[in-house]
């Protein structure tokens, strides 16, 4: 059973997992180093034009922001896809990307027509005291490449050369073309089998590769597809949305290779610049060294296991924005910065938030649920000086809201233990080892079933990652190997929502609002309902699905999908034709009700009202059970023949989790 990675730029997937009775397989072992290490090139300086001076703005006004407008232009190997995949990535996938991004941001100095500069036919140019222009030694490159695409002859400026002993320089070949107009940037797409689409089993990859004169911001990049990974499948198209939304932003701002080229309010640079208008170079990170305005080092005590506490340090980005949203975000307000990612090598440390803080924002490393762009991500964009972000624009971010410094600046072996000793849900993070049967649970927003990803590692992990003092049935000795399945997160354990096969083919998601996901009437054992109104809630006891001589039990239970209306009386549960009012969180619904034919019975847990309804009356107990109205639905009115239970043991149909880095970002 091979996972399919649900995203366009999955490296491969970090941790896919199979239940069956009594065993937990491993898919894809974690150490297969294929698999985990993806490798990410950072564009090194000679792939990129810095300083390219673009023709004055005659059509705006100085300083009026305007909306991004990104051109587009596809290349051949885009044309020459399957129809199928052609269609996908022409009409849908970029398209509604670039929508959303054109509505979010806007252009603090909006740029005319663009012209690119050309690349030189050796490593040498020239700049010329008072000439913005770029001047190859010798001469121009036969073609000049965005990434791996050619850009084409007309959106290059004319070929400006010098001799090569620089005394005699001026223009060769055709002059300036007309550029592409009316766009503050050019994206190519791309969908070629370069090297990296073999090497590292990746679906895409994007960065920029030139940028602006006047405030060094990217007017050129590109987005490469690997034609063998797109997939054409609904259910993946959400995920691969998100994913060209990730690489877009990525080119446009979002990437430590443009940390350092930054600007704050006034238009002044954060980080220092040479002569050349360029800040320095710092050849052992690959990258241009931003200054601590930008980005800061700090170091955080971290609870480990066995009560030890180690020093653990980590990047942070420090802009006024950013700080101001994270700060908000997670109610810390000495919180100094939102940490960047830690973990998974150069390209993914560094360029996304730490997982184990922004879980499912989109832009941290790795695709494994409902991702979100968040006033966070907003806040950097503008935090970049080149954009305004429409904060309207921005998706509800549920991880990590409100829950304080603890959680922002501590390990979760802190988080947890300080939640146990108050009694506390250790929400987000979980600690239930994945057993037969599967505690079902539901992810952070409550918008999907889920299950907590705490697993057995091959290795011990790294004595900073190790956070558990005792697991029920695991040995002392064994802990060490105990960690949450997404690496990046620094081994937190969270819940994930998965998917079920059946004989290794995709059958349904856990997302609640997905109506596809309905189980068949045979196979709903929880009588749950999928659709855009149902919400995950918690089963206080395993439901039974009874027919007049059949009584079913589902092994697996905890958690499950249920439609909710609010009310002016408060939030309710609604079945088929019965609703059931919360009169307050934590409520235990007994739920009776006959649906297709089956008789169910179970209990569920009132959710928070307020966490679904913009308003709610005051939370009250419920009024004392109607005795005469939970008669029990008779089962056998027409036949009284033998009652059997069924325990449905023995099962194929399998929840998979998903989680796999993004090896996109150059
Ligand atoms: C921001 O976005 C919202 C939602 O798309 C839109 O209604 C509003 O007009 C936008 N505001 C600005 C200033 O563009
Ligand atoms: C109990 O339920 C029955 C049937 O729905 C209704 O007629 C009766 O008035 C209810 N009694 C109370 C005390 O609410
Ligand atoms: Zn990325």
């Amino acid at each position: 059973m091979a996972a399919r990675c649900a995203a366009l730029s999955c490296c491969c997937s970090a941790s896919a997992w199979v239940f069956a009775v009594g065993a937990l397989i491993f898919l894809h072992g974690l150490s297969s180093g294929a698999c985990s290490i993806c490798k990410h090139r950072v564009p090194g300086p000679d792939e990129i034009i810095y300083k390219v001076h673009l023709s004055p703005n005659h059509v705006f006004k100085r300083n009026v922001n305007q909306q991004l407008r990104v051109k587009t232009i596809y290349d051949t190997s885009v044309e020459n896809l399957l129809p199928e995949k052609r269609k996908l990535v022409k009409n849908k996938l970029f398209p509604q990307a670039v929508s959303y991004l054109q509505k979010t941001f806007q252009v603090r100095k909006p740029s005319g027509t663009i012209l690119l500069s050309r690349q030189c036919a050796s490593d040498q140019y020239l700049r010329k005291r008072g000439d913005p222009r770029r001047y190859c030694s010798g001469a121009c490159a036969q073609y000049t490449r965005c990434g791996p695409v050619i850009v084409p002859e007309e959106h290059l400026q004319q070929c400006m050369i010098c001799s090569a002993d620089g005394w005699h320089c001026g223009s060769v070949g055709i002059p300036d073309r007309e550029g592409v107009e009316d766009a503050d940037f050019v994206l190519y797409v791309s969908a070629l089998s370069t090297e990296r689409c073999g090497q590292e089993n990746i679906v895409a990859y994007a960065a920029y590769c030139q940028l602006e004169a006047k405030m060094d911001r990217p007017i050129a990049g590109y987005a490469n597809l690997c034609p063998n990974m797109i997939s054409t499948q609904a259910q993946e198209f959400v995920g691969m949305l998100s994913t060209v939304k990730h690489e877009i932003l990525h080119a446009l701002g979002f990437s430590a290779g443009l940390f350092a080229f930054y600007y704050d309010d006034n238009g002044n640079p954060w980080t220092t610049r040479h002569a050349t208008g360029l800040p320095s170079f710092n050849p052992s990170l690959g990258l241009y060294q931003w200054s601590n305005k930008v980005v800061r080092k700090a170091a955080r005590l971290w609870d480990v296991r066995g009560n030890q506490i180690l020093q653990h340090d980590v990047f942070l980005l420090v802009t006024p924005r950013v700080v101001e949203e994270a700060r908000k975000h997670f109610n810390c307000p000495v919180l100094e910065g939102m940490e960047l990612e830690n973990q998974g090598g150069l390209g993914t440390e560094l360029n996304h938030w730490e997982k184990r803080l922004l879980e499912n924002e989109a832009m941290t490393g790795s695709h494994t649920q409902n991702r979100v762009f968040s006033r966070i991500t907003l806040a950097l964009m503008e935090d970049t000086g080149w954009y305004r972000a429409n904060y309207s624009m921005a998706e509800k971010l549920d991880w990590g809201r409100n829950k304080g410094c603890d959680f922002a600046t501590k390990s979760c072996k802190f988080w947890i233990a300080q939640q146990r000793k108050r009694q506390e849900i250790v929400r987000p993070y979980c600690d239930t080892l994945r057993s037969n049967p599967l505690q079902l649970m539901c992810r952070e927003d409550q918008r999907a079933v889920a299950v907590c990803n705490l697993q057995k590692f091959p290795n011990r992990l790294p004595h900073e990652y190790q956070y558990f003092d005792h697991l029920n049935g695991i040995s002392t000795e064994e802990l060490p190997y105990y960690g949450g399945a997404i690496e990046i997160a620094d081994f937190c354990p969270f819940s994930q929502e998965f998917s079920w096969h059946l004989s290794g083919k995709y059958q349904r998601g856990s997302d609640c609002r997905v109506p596809e996901n309905q189980p068949d009437p045979s196979r709903n054992y929880a009588a749950e309902t999928y659709g855009p109104n149902s919400v995950c809630l918690i089963q206080k006891s395993a439901f039974t699905m009874e027919q007049c001589t059949k009584k079913l039990t589902y092994p697996d239970w905890g958690s499950g999908c249920y439609q909710i209306f609010c009310s002016s009386q408060g939030l309710k549960v609604w079945f088929k034709d019965t609703t059931y009012l919360c009169s307050r969180a934590g409520q235990i619904l007994a739920i009776n009700i006959e649906m297709n034919n089956w008789v169910y019975t179970g209990n569920l847990i009132c959710p928070a009202c307020l966490d679904f309804c913009e308003s709610c009356p005051p939370e009250h107990d419920p009024p004392p059970i109607n005795k005469t109205r939970i008669r029990p639905i008779d089962i056998c009115s027409r036949s009284s023949s033998l009652v059997v239970t069924l325990w449905l043991l023995l099962i194929n149909l399998l929840p998979l989790l998903l989680g796999f880095l993004l090896c996109a970002h150059n």
